[in-house]
This record gives structure tokens, C-alpha cells and sequence, in this order.
């Protein structure tokens, strides 16, 4: 059961209303991961793609959160949208995209960014700046005249949720809370107390 029609069009109406009122990033949500054993992460990704199956987002499987990922997988996600006065939250379990679609997406990215995929072993310790630069322009040379294939350890993850709550600024703290909720195959609607 994926995200039902009426779920992604708030979310895309509520999107366009932050890219309209001047909010920089609106594709930005802080991605909160897990090792199951207690130790929550988080830190800021950006989403790439959204359809009835969930969010989707790229990142490095060798980094903390694809460790994490890999352990335990489930996710939560928020978006802030302050220009609009929005936030949206979403918990939901992770699974990698097709190699497909992850080839796909990579194809589109600039040169630089695929060299940067290759050159960065994300979260790992790096001697220097100057080690990173050498590695990207080994990378560079590697692959001088010719496509550059995605790294086998860079791929994307979709979020499929199971909720998501679209929390709206209003007067003296009296904010909107609706909340929709995955239970036995069903979309729920429920306002909250803010
Ligand atoms: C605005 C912004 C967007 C970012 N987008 C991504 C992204 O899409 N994928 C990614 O892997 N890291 C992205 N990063 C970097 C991550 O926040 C983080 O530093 C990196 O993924 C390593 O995270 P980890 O060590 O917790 O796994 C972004 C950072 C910022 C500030």
C-alpha cells in the first residue's frame, strides 16, 4: 500500500507554497537513522523524487547512515519549511531504489558530482583536503574521455511511510497538526492538539 493520491498532492501543494514564499531548499529534510540498538543520527539530505511509493533520497551506503540503514530499516524525515510555516514529518521504513533507477539518477548529475561520488568515502576519517583533492584527480584521469559508471555504493533510498504529519504556524500557537496514518491497509486523517 503506498502514499495515497490525496497525501502526495498536500505535500506538492504545500512544496510549491514554500518554494513560492522564498524558502532556499525546500527539497531539504533532516533524515534521522538508527542502529537499532538505540543510537539515533541525523543530518540534512535532499529529496530527489516523490510518488506513491515514497521519498526518495541518494547518499553513500559505506556512510553512517547507510551503515545504520542497512541495520535498521527505518527512517523519519522533517522538512522545514519556515517562509511558508510549515513542517512535515514522515516515519516509515527504507529500501534501496532499483540499480536502475539509481543509474538513472546518477546520469543526470554534473561530471563534478559523479567524480565526487567516487572520490569521497563518506564519513570515513581524511588526512586532508588536499588527499581528497588528489583522489578526485585520480579519479579524473581514470575516467578521462569516458562515462562515468555509478559507484556501486552510491545509490538511492526510498522512505515509504506509514505516517506523516503536516504541521501548519498558526495564531498564538494554536498550529495545525493533521496527521495521516498507514493502519491495516488504510489511510487515517487526524487532527492533533498543537
Ligand atoms: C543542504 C544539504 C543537503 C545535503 N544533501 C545530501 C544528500 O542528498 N545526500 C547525502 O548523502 N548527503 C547530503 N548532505 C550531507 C549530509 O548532511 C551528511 O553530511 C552526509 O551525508 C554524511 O552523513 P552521515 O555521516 O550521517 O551518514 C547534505 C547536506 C546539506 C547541508
Amino acid at each position: 500500500m503506498g502514499i495515497s493520491e490525496e497525501i502526495i498532492s498536500e505535500f506538492n501543494r504545500e512544496f510549491k507554497k514554500a518554494r513560492v514564499s522564498g524558502e532556499p531548499e525546500p527539497t531539504a529534510m533532516v533524515l534521522a537513522t538508527s542502529d537499532g540498538a538505540g543510537l539515533v543520527t541525523s543530518r540534512t539530505v535532499l529529496l530527489k523524487a516523490l510518488d506513491e511509493n515514497g521519498f526518495v533520497f541518494f547518499t553513500n551506503t559505506h556512510s553512517i547512515k547507510g551503515k545504520q540503514m542497512a541495520e535498521c530499516p527505518r527512517a523519519a524525515a522533517t522538512f522545514l519549511w519556515k517562509a511558508s510555516g510549515v513542517q512535515v514529518q514522515l516515519i516509515g521504513s527504507v529500501s534501496q531504489v532499483s540499480d536502475e533507477e539509481a543509474d538513472a539518477y546518477f546520469s543526470t548529475r554534473d561530471r563534478g558530482s559523479q567524480v565526487g561520488a567516487w572520490a569521497s568515502d563518506q564519513s570515513t576519517p581524511l588526512e586532508s583536503r588536499e588527499a581528497l583533492l588528489q583522489r578526485v584527480r585520480e579519479i579524473e584521469i581514470e575516467y578521462d574521455g569516458a562515462e562515468i559508471p555509478r559507484p556501486p555504493h552510491w545509490t538511492g533510498f526510498v522512505i515509504s511511510p506509514e505516517s506523516i504529519e503536516f504541521w501548519t504556524q498558526r495564531e498564538f500557537r494554536l498550529h495545525d497538526r493533521i496527521l495521516y496514518r498507514l493502519e491495516d491497509g488504510e489511510w487515517s486523517r487526524q487532527r492533533l492538539n498543537p
